[in-house]
């Protein structure tokens, strides 16, 4: 059980889901100004998104883990939390039956959400500010800035975390998948759909490094609590049970495709468009990366190069694809 007084803290930091402005200590015009500077990358997951996905994994991938989210301010100045990352595993602390939480948050010259430590760590016992507590730290003599690449948080990734789980910041991302798959942990994490056809990335999905997760993240928050919307997608390399979207695959003989979801380009290469999928043709055919993200390359198809496909018709350049072959 959690000592009284840590207990309380934290279920105060936990039911501030909708922390205000005010209660920020922000007027609208200071995260304004604030959020042009930051401009993309300050899009925060909602609450729902992440109770959504989670709770579609088996509970016991939790049991005795520790957690890491490594783009997340557990709570502000006033101890109240802003990362609904850090807000969902606090809440469920005791549910998951987690061994610990480490939530770090970066602060660059701007930083949105007045947090004032760089990192919080969680367990059963109560919690503690990651400057206070973390060992590791003391051996360090630069400043902790809470950068996913810092060397404490590299150490916490590599030595420490288990499963790490959040939505990086998207102007960073590609070095934030590189670390992340690189350290061969489990994850649980946000990112762009687009990155399915992406050369940066591509081979990780080619490499089955990575895999789509079960749901999509049309909405996100801007810190003056808008909706903004953005084609963000769960990814992560944690088993996948009865994936729900391969419905939307409509796999079939080529010839049963109707002519309009089926174009060849200038380079002779089949185009396969909403969801029709050829079970009968043996060469590669590119797709956008919904196919990818409904599960294809779990139904007998493999990508087949590791760069993105862009493909021509009548010299009319067409958007991003990804070439894939049946198996
Ligand atoms: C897309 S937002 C998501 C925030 C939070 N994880 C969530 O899901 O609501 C990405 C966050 O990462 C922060 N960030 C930017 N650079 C970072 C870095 N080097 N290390 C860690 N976080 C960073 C941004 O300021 C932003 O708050």
């Amino acid at each position: 059980m959690l000592k009284n007084n840590k207990k309380i803290i934290i279920t105060e930091i936990a039911k501030n889901n909708t922390s205000s402005l005010k209660e920020r200590g922000l007027s609208p015009v200071d995260v304004i100004n604030k959020a042009r500077i930051v401009a993309d990358d300050e899009f925060y997951t909602r609450y729902e998104d992440i109770e959504k996905e989670i709770t579609l994994y088996p509970k016991r991938i939790w049991k005795n883990k520790v957690v890491f989210c490594n783009c997340d301010s557990a709570a502000d100045k006033d101890g109240k939390r802003n990362s609904a990352f850090a807000l969902y595993f606090l809440r469920n602390f005791e549910e998951l039956k987690l061994k610990k939480l480490i939530c770090t948050h970066y602060s660059s010259k701007v930083d949105s959400f007045n947090a004032d430590t760089n990192g919080y760590i969680f367990t059963k016992d109560g919690f503690s500010k990651i400057e206070d507590d973390y060992e590791p730290l003391k051996k360090y003599s630069d400043v902790y800035d809470g950068s996913f690449d810092h060397p404490i948080s590299l150490k916490i990734l590599n030595e420490e975390a288990d499963i790490v789980c959040t939505n990086p910041p998207f102007s960073k991302c590609i070095d934030y998948w590189n670390i992340l798959i690189g350290s061969g942990k489990k994850f649980l994490i946000i990112s762009n759909i687009i990155n399915v056809v992406t050369t940066a990335y591509i081979s990780y999905f080619k490499d089955s490094k990575v895999w789509a997760g079960y749901n999509g993240v049309d909405w996100f928050e801007s810190p003056t609590k808008q909706l903004i919307s953005a084609a963000g997608h769960w990814y992560t390399n944690l088993p996948i049970k009865n994936r729900p979207k391969y419905k939307r695959l409509k796999i079939m003989a080529l010839n049963d495709i109707p002519e309009k979801y089926k174009k060849f380009d200038d380079a002779r290469t089949l185009l396969a468009d909403n969801g029709f999928i050829p079970n009968d043709y043996d060469k590669p055919f590119a797709v956008s990366p919904r196919p990818i993200l409904n599960g294809l390359l779990e139904k007998g198809y493999k990508i087949v190069q590791n760069y993105s496909y862009r493909s021509t018709i009548k010299g009319n350049k067409k958007f991003s694809r990804i070439l894939v072959q049946k198996i």
